[in-house]
């Protein structure tokens, strides 16, 4: 007979009950062929007093067992293993046992090659970013009073079935206002998407724009999420020049007048690393461009709403008359990176196809999200957050800066940025961000991937720092871990 009681253990203080720990025992068994096609088990009654359990227990495990397929009971002649039931082979043809390995796949598939974005945070480590908000002045008490208020609301099953791929009509439609009266847009909610964030506008942009071989114009330096969005597209990445008033729109018009070009990829507002806001000259032209040679321009507004020396300038969307902008935006820059809810802004048939190539990467958005933010937005909670952080990073822009220049000016060169989050900063040719990258590790200070904002191998030497994220204290202890590794770095040199 099958060794029942030394097979199967019976674990009390678990919390699954009895039955079903049985059960899965036995299919294991079954499984592995440990307990045979045709085998006939034994009766309920002798396995519970062999397990020391309840009869019941036994007979609920053998009913489970039977609704799965895995026993089938013959009237007056017993419950049995079903016949010809396939083994899971544990054995290649050599009899030899097959890894169970469960990190080893067992099949093959397309690797992207694209690069990694998860950290894992460790405690009093410092991380550079890119230019993030702090989530200590989220609003998460205000966002989250109106999530329960919405969700307690009785129309609100209407809200939780399959929707809309374009996004909660409330939301479009406050939007469509907000964005309107802020900057000077002329649109409907039929001109928009909602997204789950600036960087699926990009997506979806890239999807209905590019094809293999398809040419996208971007800056030299440019946001490379961007840049690897369109490169995996298949897409040709053509570059142009970035200076003090963003990119060379006179290099754009050189490109265009010899090939045709499909789109160029702008963050007019602030260019993305280096902070420069495209200048009202060059915005002209590049529509002008656009509207000459039938190419869209995707405006990246990724952080409109942060300006510390002027009104924010209006986007390239404000003066599309000729309909060529795609305009992407999103609340994870303005109110914390968390809220995956963003924008994409453009004829109402491109945001129809946007909408349908949308509901196959991602069924829909999350209404009960979007509806909270339509709230937000519209009882003027979102103004009055920014008001409030902005005072709080300007501060923090100018403590950052003041620092840099007093404690690290000879390492390090700069110009103060009017609006965003982050600093463009030089290193001193002498050095490489690897090097300082590889000893700021020392002093618990995460530099992060610093060839991201060197796509296009120019070697400029500088990355972004934002400021945004840190206190008062955690900025002078910013510059401090700084100071440690540019002196390590210093006596480094000295010794080679
Ligand atoms: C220039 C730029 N565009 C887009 C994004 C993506 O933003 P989101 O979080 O809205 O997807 C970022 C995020 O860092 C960014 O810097």
């Amino acid at each position: 007979m099958f060794p029942y009681k030394t097979s199967l253990h019976i674990n009390r203080k678990s919390k699954e009950p009895l039955f079903l720990q049985l059960t899965n025992q036995f299919i294991h068994l079954i499984k592995e062929g440990k307990i045979p096609s045709g085998t006939k088990l034994i009766g309920t009654r002798s396995l519970a007093e062999l397990l020391q359990v309840h009869r019941k227990t036994i007979v609920a495990c053998y009913e489970e067992l039977a609704m799965q397929g895995w026993l089938e009971t013959i009237p007056k002649k017993g419950t049995f293993v079903p016949e010809n039931l396939p083994l899971l082979k544990s054995e290649d043809y050599k009899g030899n046992k097959v890894s169970d390995n469960i990190d080893q796949i067992g099949f093959s598939y397309y690797k992207s090659n694209l690069p990694g974005k998860t950290i894992e945070k460790e405690e009093g480590w410092l991380y550079v970013n890119d230019g993030v908000s702090d989530g200590r002045l989220t609003p998460t008490e205000d966002l989250a009073k109106i999530y329960r208020r919405i969700s307690a609301r009785k129309n609100i099953t209407k809200h939780l079935g399959y929707i809309s791929t374009q996004g909660n009509e409330q939301l479009r439609s406050v939007l469509a206002n907000y964005l309107n009266e802020t900057r000077g847009l002329t649109i409907s909610k039929d001109h928009i998407l909602i997204t789950r964030g600036s960087q699926m506008g990009i997506w979806l942009s890239a999807q209905l724009l590019l094809k293999e071989e398809d040419i996208i114009v971007v800056g030299e330096t440019n946001y490379a999420s961007a840049d690897i969005t369109f490169l995996h597209q298949g897409a040709k990445v053509l570059r142009v020049p970035v200076d003090e008033n963003g990119i060379d729109t006179v290099a754009l018009e050189k490109i265009c007048e010899s090939q045709q070009i499909k789109g160029v990829y702008v963050t007019s507002h602030h260019h993305h690393p280096t902070t420069v806001t495209l200048s009202a000259e060059r915005r002209i032209c590049l529509l002008n461009l656009a509207k000459k040679h039938s190419f869209a321009i995707i405006e990246d507004d990724y952080d409109y709403d942060f300006n510390y020396n002027h009104a924010p300038i209006l986007p390239l969307a404000s003066h599309d008359v000729h309909h060529n902008v795609i305009y992407i935006g999103s609340v994870c820059k303005t109110v914390a990176p968390v809220f995956r809810v963003g924008y994409l802004i453009a004829d109402k048939e491109f945001v129809n196809e946007a909408s349908q190539v949308r509901g196959f990467v991602d069924r829909q958005g999350d209404a009960l999200q979007e509806l909270t933010f339509a709230e937000f937005i519209k009882s003027g909670d979102l103004d009055r957050h920014i008001r409030k952080v902005l005072k709080v990073y300007e501060k923090r822009r100018d403590l950052f800066c003041n620092l840099l220049k007093e404690e690290l000016s000879e390492f390090f060169s700069f110009n103060k940025p009017k609006g965003g989050m982050a600093v463009w900063l030089t290193l001193n040719k002498k050095y490489t961000w690897n090097q300082v990258s590889d000893i700021a590790k020392k002093y618990k200070l995460a530099i992060g991937n610093v060839s991201r904002y060197d796509m296009a191998k120019t070697n400029h030497n500088a990355i972004r720092m934002g400021f945004a994220t840190f206190n008062e204290e955690e900025l002078y202890e910013l510059i401090k871990r700084m100071k440690f590794t540019m002196k390590d770095l210093v006596n480094q040199e000295k010794s080679v």
